[in-house]
């Protein structure tokens, strides 16, 4: 009863320690903010952020004297296989720069990007061709690939060595340097994925691009679409109207409890987000869960009596223990299951894997698998539906993917075939055979154990309010549970080339918006792009390894704010005070000038408005308190970047430039320089 695992997704409970580490140390243009640490000593000087931001942690990286300036007149130098990757990267810096950057061919000359595709520039290791070499020195910037997805990577380094206001939308003066450094970075597995569950809540594609943009950043290379489960089915399928007319019209929750309507995506917008996310080097893997999680396909399918493609008695699809189905809204699992025997259950799922597989030119199609226990289908006839259906996934051409009980006993899967291992259990453990099978059966696994991958998971007890479950992470997991494993040893008997990877399971129960997803989703995905990028390290929570990316981690927030991503500013993250100078408003009237409006923006991140001060200092021997103003922090939303205001007269000639400095709780102060123009 392999298959029939006791362990659910609402009933496990499993307890693991729940750390919190100090706080790393600070580079120096920025201050690291602590709630409990006082004030730290810093160098305030402005704009960079700390010289190692990078995450993933690059495979080496060497620190060279000085900044590269990107200005007006910098051009980004493409050859002919880097001119798409040259021309997003020229969008991308627009908005906050103002820079309309001239992408060209030819030489480059000093004050230039220069990025070529260049097959003599493979990185030595770099298994999956994912590799770059980038060189910023203070006369330009060098970014060599042999792939195009090398360049793309090279290219989110380049954003985040940046200064983090490059993520907004809000035009500034900058500047815009990037501390001089050379990199040569490559992939420690060739799978990085997120999924996002639009099953039990739907989200529309626009939100979903946005999250696949979030998440490419941190060079995660695939999108794992969990479509369908129990609440709701969200793709149109050709031939089964039902199943979104029916399926798709609820969502955990509809019954009464939180209002949560459902919704679908047609084909049309399937293909656009797969064709988004392929401009971004993501491949979308398509989920429609078998032969559990099913009750939407059941309560669509169940009466479709008049459809030409069943047989006109469809009912012999339910096996669930509802006999007639119902609808269940509620966050129950393990009570839905597909019957094997039923010739119309292989005209649905044939129907269902042929026209995904087609839309979605990955390698991959998941079953899904997980959860089904023996007394809703026994293991003979769950091991019966997942061996069929995985011939007609790989009869179409893809390769079988699934939750790790699909290796359990009697299954057959093409070998190659892969396993997500979501078990919290380690070591040897009850519950790690479905890892251990898996390999045995000739399959790879990629590692989500959910006590160290399950974004829906809570970061604390009681934290966040009102969303998040708990049944694997029940004292908490925050970053360091997110951080602190080893996807290669964490079960006992595989090998790391067993391992294709790592991925971070957003479920759907509790979250209602983008906004909330995002909240679970950040700071913790980031930790697990890195497990699945940088080299193995010794990573615990007493760990230089981890020091350092907290250190890392924490420049993040100041992207994040600005990019206006939602995310929970943990403790447990020394969040660095970052300020990005604005554009105020000047005016000249008989020789007096007047200086008003925004001076700078503050990101602060979990630091209340009435907790940031600012002074100005005029350059004319005056100084002034300024308005720090701003919404925040609310309940599951992280306090936006604020805005500090002041207004000056000058008589005579006013200077080039004031300078603000501003003192948030728990940090030293920093400065930042204003032009004024
Ligand atoms: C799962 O969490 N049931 C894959």
């Amino acid at each position: 009863m392999a298959a029939a695992t006791t362990m659910t997704r609402a009933g496990r409970r499993t307890g693991r320690g729940w750390l919190v580490v100090a706080c790393a140390a600070v580079a120096s243009t920025v201050v690291a903010m602590a709630p409990s640490a006082g004030a730290r000593p810093s160098h305030p000087s402005a704009h960079a952020g700390p010289a190692t931001s990078v995450i993933p942690k690059p495979v080496t990286q060497t620190m060279r004297h000085g900044h590269f300036a990107l200005t007006p007149h910098s051009r980004i130098v493409v050859n002919a296989g880097a001119a798409a990757i040259g021309a997003d990267l020229a969008a991308r810096l627009r908005p906050a720069t103002g820079f309309g950057l001239r992408v060209a061919s030819g030489s480059s000359r000093p004050g230039d990007i220069d990025i070529a595709l260049d097959r003599r520039a493979a990185v030595p290791g770099d298994q999956f061709a994912e590799g770059y070499r980038l060189d910023v020195r203070p006369a330009g910037v060098t970014l060599r690939a042999a792939t195009p997805h090398g360049l793309f990577n090279g290219v989110q380094t380049i954003r985040q060595l940046l200064p983090a206001a490059v993520a907004g939308a809000t035009r500034r003066p900058g500047p815009w340097t990037m501390p001089a450094t050379h990199i040569v970075d490559f992939p420690r597995y060739g799978y990085r994925g997120f999924m996002l569950d639009i099953a039990r809540h739907f989200e529309p594609p626009s939100a979903v691009k946005r999250m696949i943009d979030e998440a490419a950043q941190y060079k995660i290379n695939t999108f794992h679409l969990h479509l369908s489960d129990d609440q709701g089915f969200r793709i149109v399928i050709n031939g089964f109207p039902r199943l979104t007319s029916v399926g798709s019209q609820g969502s955990v929750g509809t019954d009464g409890r939180t209002m949560d309507p459902g919704g679908f995506w047609t084909q049309r917008d399937y293909r656009s987000v797969v064709a988004y996310a392929a401009k971004r080097f993501v491949t979308v893997v398509p989920e429609v869960d078998t032969p559990g999680h099913n009750n939407a396909i059941i309560m669509s399918e169940y009466d479709d009596t008049a459809n030409p493609l069943l047989d006109g008695h469809p009912q012999d699809i339910n096996c669930s223990r509802n006999n007639p189905p119902k609808w269940n809204f509620t966050g129950d699992v393990g009570y839905s299951a597909l019957c094997p025997e039923s010739a119309n259950t292989w005209t649905i799922l044939t129907a269902i894997i042929n026209q995904l597989s087609h839309l979605s030119p990955g390698p991959y199609y998941n079953l899904g698998g997980d959860e089904v226990p023996a007394t809703t289908l026994s293991q003979d006839r769950y091991a019966a539906l997942v061996s069929r259906e995985a011939g007609i996934v790989a009869a179409g051409g893809k390769t079988v993917m699934g939750w790790a009980e699909i290796s359990s006993p009697g299954t057959r899967v093409p070998p190659g075939s892969i396993a997500e291992y979501w078990n919290p259990a380690s070591g040897s453990a009850a519950g790690t055979e479905t890892a251990t099978d898996a390999v045995a059966k000739g399959m790879k696994l990629v590692m989500a154990p959910a006590n160290h991958a399950y974004l829906d998971q809570k970061y604390a007890p009681h934290v966040p309010a009102n969303i998040g479950l708990t049944w694997a992470c029940n004292s908490g997991c925050d970053v360091d549970q997110f951080y602190n494993w080893d996807p290669a040893s964490y079960v006992s008997g595989i090998a790391d080339d067993d391992v294709i990877g790592v991925e971070g399971a957003l479920w759907a129960e509790t979250i209602r918006n983008r906004s909330e997803a995002e909240y679970l989703a950040f700071p913790r995905l980031p930790a697990l792009a890195e497990l699945g990028w940088s080299p193995r390290v010794t990573r615990t929570a007493d760990s230089p390894a981890y020091a350092d990316f907290l250190g890392r981690l924490g420049a993040q927030g100041a992207r994040w704010q600005a990019a206006g991503t939602n995310f929970y500013p943990t403790p447990e993250v020394p969040w660095v005070l970052t300020a990005a100078a604005g554009t105020p408003r000047t005016s000249s009237d008989h020789g007096t000038s007047r200086v008003s409006g925004a001076l700078a923006t503050v990101f602060a991140p979990g630091v209340a408005v009435a907790d940031v001060s600012a002074v100005v200092h005029w350059g004319d021997g005056s100084t002034s308190a300024a308005r720090v103003t701003g919404a925040g922090p609310m309940v599951n939303r992280v306090n936006r970047g604020y805005a500090v205001r002041a207004a000056h007269t000058y008589v005579g000639r006013r200077p080039g430039h004031i300078t603000v400095t501003i003192t948030a709780a728990g940090s030293a102060p920093i400065t930042v320089g204003v032009p004024l123009r």
